[in-house]
Order: structure tokens, then sequence, then C-alpha cells
């Protein structure tokens, strides 16, 4: 057997491992890095399957370990500068999408298939800011496409707003605070959040939307420093010296029906302040 023959082996043995895991089920990648399960100690094996997870919670216990602390690594402090020189050199909304598209330095990125940037009409009155892209955005490069998408662009119809409007004020325009998927769909961790809030605050500065809809804990904790949505929602704020509107996300009313109403309350009063002269 010569080298190419072992590397041809290599290649056969590897694709038929790969095939057997796509049949037991395993059709995507959740940790942050490959582990070699036959390779670990007998007693570190028994904790894998958690530790492999990254930082995937509880049910019912989402954010209540993440901490709201600024970056305090060194390195988590320059990669927040670099995202911050970095998002400084756009000058539009293209260029924008490009420089994150380019920027190397959170890990997120080499997990994920797609930058998704942003939906929508940019002209937009209405910026609605949501976490991070779920499986379905990830496959197709652009935000809320999945069911909980589909549940968001049903809520704005009812009040009149679409992202494929051409008026302004009839349009939305959607992005997220993380382009990259978060494995697993885990929740984004602290770090990842202020390493990327530099970019979300130049989008918002170079849409110009007139009002902000944050949907969910993760966008109002970038945007806010505050945790807690349940609390929140409803109640217009300010953040980047422009008015905003906490909401639900559209995934929590898929699993929670009878929040709806509290959700029409909120979008009723968002159609009044877009009513309202300012
Ligand atoms: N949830 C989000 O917060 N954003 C998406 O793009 C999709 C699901």
């Amino acid at each position: 057997m010569g080298i190419r023959d072992d590397i041809e082996g290599d290649w056969h043995a590897s694709l038929a491992a790969l095939a057997w895991h796509v049949d037991l089920g395993v059709d995507e990648v959740i940790g942050e890095t490959p582990i070699n399960r036959y390779d670990l100690p007998e007693t570190t094996r028994a904790a894998a399957p958690m530790a492999s997870m990254g930082n995937v919670t509880a049910p019912g216990a989402a954010n209540a370990a993440q901490a709201v602390k600024p970056p305090t690594d060194q390195a988590e402090i320059d990669a927040v500068e670099a995202a911050r020189a970095a998002a400084a050199r756009a000058t539009s909304l293209a260029a924008l999408g490009e420089i994150i598209a380019g920027f190397d330095l959170c890990e997120l990125k080499k997990g994920a298939r797609n930058t998704v940037f942003a939906d929508g009409n940019p002209a937009a009155h209405v910026l609605i800011l949501g976490e991070a892209p779920g499986r379905d955005e990830d496959i197709e490069g652009r935000p809320f496409v999945g069911r909980a998408g589909q549940v968001l662009d049903r809520m704005f119809a009812a009040i009149g707003l679409s992202r494929g409007a051409d008026a302004p004020e009839a349009a939305i325009y959607t992005t997220n605070v993380l382009p990259w998927r978060p494995p697993g769909n885990r929740d984004p961790e602290p770090g990842e959040i202020a390493m990327m809030r530099p970019f979300v605050e130049r989008h918002i500065a170079l849409m110009n939307p007139r009002v902000i809809v944050v949907m969910g804990n993760t966008p109002l904790y970038a945007l806010t420093g505050q945790k807690g949505v349940m609390r929140a929602r409803g109640t217009w704020t300010t953040a980047l010296d422009r008015p905003m509107l906490p909401m639900v996300h559209p995934a929590y009313l898929l699993r929670n029906p009878i929040a709806k109403r509290e959700a029409w309350a909120d979008l009723l009063s968002l159609q009044s302040r877009l009513r309202a002269k300012n």
C-alpha cells in the first residue's frame, strides 16, 4: 500500500463515518470545536455531553447564568476595539455588510454557513432588532426566515407593515445583534454581544430608523444592558438617542400563544407612535 492508498483509505473511512452519523440523525454541529469522544478519559466522558454543548442552558434557566458584565479579558477588549474601528470605517449599509462579513475575531463565524446581515427596506421607519440567526437563517443568509420569522411577518402585517413595502412608512427592516448562528442555537454570550455591539450601533446610525423595536432579551440587553424583556415589554424607552420599544420574541409567542395578547397591545402602541408626528 502506498501513501496514496492510505489517503484514499482515510477519505473513504471518513466519508463512511460521516454517512453513519447522518443516518443516526446527526445533521448539524452544536459544539464550538470537534471533540473526539473515543479519546476522552473515563471520568470526563460522563460529563462530556453537557460540556460539549457550550453554554446551552436548561429550559427555563435561559439568561439566568449570564452576568451583565463588560469584557475583562484583554483579548476580548482588543476584539471590541477592533470591531469599533472596523464599524467606524463603514459609510454605507453595503460597506458595513462587507466589513462584518470580513470580521474574523468572533469565533461564531467559524461555525456559521453564512453571515446574516439584514433584510427589508433600508429606508423603513422601523428597525427590528432580533437576537441571532437560527438554522434556517444560517442556511439562507437572511434574518427571520424560519418559523419565528413567519410569525414576525404576520405580526407586523397586522398593523400594515412589511419588509417588502416600498414606502418607508409602511416598511420594516430587520437585523440581529449577532450575524452568525451560535452553535445549537445556544444563547449568545455577553462577550459575543459586546464584541458585535459596535456593528449594531453603526448599523442603526447608518440606517437611521425613526424607532427601534427590540425583540427578546438579547437585543434588549445589547442596547440597554438591561435584562428581563417580560418586564420591559410595552414600555417605550430611548436607546442610541432613538425611541425604542421592547417586545417579546416571536419564538416565545410560538411556545406561549397566550402572550400574543400583550404582543398585540405592543403592536398597537407602535402603530400609534408611528402615526403621531414625532
Ligand atoms: N431569531 C432571531 O432573533 N433572529 C433571526 O433572524 C431568526 C430568529
